[in-house]
């Protein structure tokens, strides 16, 4: 084939026809799910401004230095939303959602934007379903918030998957821990990567992210944030791990898990599926008590999590979970003529009326042509409508699967098919 003119943007994909069913199904999974936990639907703008998500993900994180697509109009800076929490918290604020009362349970769906290096699970425009819980601060939030997630799986049919969970401690216990990091890699700073040096300077717990070989024996003796958390954050953990146990949801502890936005304070977590491969990430989320605050709220403490659809997917596949159903319609009406033809236009609304999905052939194809049609297109029934048919106002309905064939007046039909 001819290589196209026009192709999509490296790491952006078209969903097409055979998989948006599995989109809609998953979609169907997370609104009813949502909607049992008692979370309502938020949808923010595509592009935000720019200075919200450097200020809210943190400007020396990866995403804001080297994967926004970014762009000025005039004196305005946009950007497209790399996440949505920030946009949330945004909408939030700018809305006054805090005078709605109680808490504010929100969940998201939609594409998000990262100029990375794609790779499998890997895309510059990827989707995520998402939700956060703004206005409490007791460890139940965040546990819920951590079985709204599994749940979602669950449906889908995902179980073989692990949660990881830290607490990357508050701003006090941050800074005597972050004290410790410094003390212990400075005396081998020159020997950790170039990246782990830089990070050195700007957010050593960073250094714990690092992928790069180098770095792996410094970080596995390196002290533990765990270690350092202040009596309150120690007391918040050990109560998320209490409501983790009594749920039944199984966890690992990972001292290590730092997350790669610098919002964070406290509860952090990701669920890992090993069907992934090198981006085995399906989700992740935590706590992020001083954003609201860093964004021109009154301080509320928060927490969230959101999970990449196209990684869900990717599980999907290899565990053969099939979401999308085939293809088909009630009714397909093969037409004999241009009589016929005028006539199957205007009962197809009919049929539509009455709830019946129905179809014709538009480009003039042969009976036997749109009879292959009908079986292409995965027609439960068809009739076929001639000047014979029309004269004597009766048509053979014809069940495709069974092949049996009835012969019925056209309001017979719609009967037969509506009940
Ligand atoms: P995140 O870990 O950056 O967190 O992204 C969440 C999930 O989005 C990842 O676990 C992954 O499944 C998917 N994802 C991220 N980047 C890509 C990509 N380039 N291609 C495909 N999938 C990707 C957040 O976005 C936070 N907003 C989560 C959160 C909500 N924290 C609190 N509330």
């Amino acid at each position: 084939m001819a290589q196209p003119k026009f192709t999509t943007h490296l790491g952006m994909t078209d969903i097409l026809p055979d998989e948006t069913p599995q989109w809609r199904r998953l979609e169907k999974i997370i609104h009813k799910t949502a909607r049992e936990f008692n979370f309502e639907e938020i949808r923010t703008p595509i592009l935000e401004q720019t200075e919200l998500i450097a200020r809210g993900i943190g400007e020396l994180t990866d995403i804001v230095t080297k994967e926004m697509f970014a762009f000025e109009r005039g004196d305005d800076h946009y950007v497209l939303r790399p996440e949505c929490t920030a946009p949330v918290v945004r909408a939030f604020v700018q809305h006054h959602l805090e005078q709605r009362g109680g808490t504010q349970n929100l969940y998201y769906l939609g594409p998000m934007f990262r100029a990375e290096r794609p790779q499998k699970g890997r895309q510059r425009q990827f989707h995520q379903f998402g939700a956060e819980i703004i206005g409490a601060d007791d460890p139940a939030a965040d546990v819920d918030m951590i079985a709204l997630m599994m749940t979602i799986y669950e449906r889908v049919g995902i179980t073989n998957t692990q949660l990881k969970i830290n607490s990357v401690g508050d701003p006090e216990s941050r800074k005597a821990y972050k004290k410790a990091l410094l003390d212990f890699f400075r005396p081998n700073l020159e020997k950790l990567s170039d990246i782990s040096q830089k990070r050195f300077e700007n957010n050593p717990l960073r250094i714990l992210d690092s992928k790069e070989e180098e770095d792996q024996p410094f970080i596995e003796n390196a002290p533990l944030i765990t270690d350092y958390l202040n009596e309150e954050t120690a007391s918040h953990y050990a109560r998320v791990k209490k409501h983790l146990d009594d749920l039944g949801i199984p966890y690992e502890e990972d001292p290590h898990l730092v997350r790669g936005l610098d919002y964070y304070t406290r509860t952090a977590f990701e669920l890992i599926s090993p069907d992934l491969g090198a981006q085995d990430a399906l989700g992740g989320g935590g706590r992020y008590d001083l954003l609201v605050e860093e964004v021109g709220g009154q301080p509320t403490p928060a927490v969230g999590f959101a999970a990449g659809i196209e990684r869900l997917f990717i599980a999907c596949k290899e565990l053969d979970i099939n979401l999308s159903e085939p293809k088909s319609v009630d009714i397909y009406l093969v037409t004999i003529g241009d009589n016929a033809r005028s006539w199957a236009l205007k009962h197809l609304s009919q049929l539509r009326r009455n709830s019946i999905s129905a179809t014709m052939d538009y480009i003039g194809r042969s009976v036997k042509a749109q009879m292959k049609d009908a079986d292409r297109e995965n027609a439960r029934y068809s009739i076929i409508v001639g000047d014979n048919e029309l004269n004597e106002g009766k048509f053979t309905l014809r069940n495709m699967k069974k092949s049996e064939e009835q012969s019925l007046t056209f309001e017979a039909i719609v009967d037969k098919l509506a009940g």
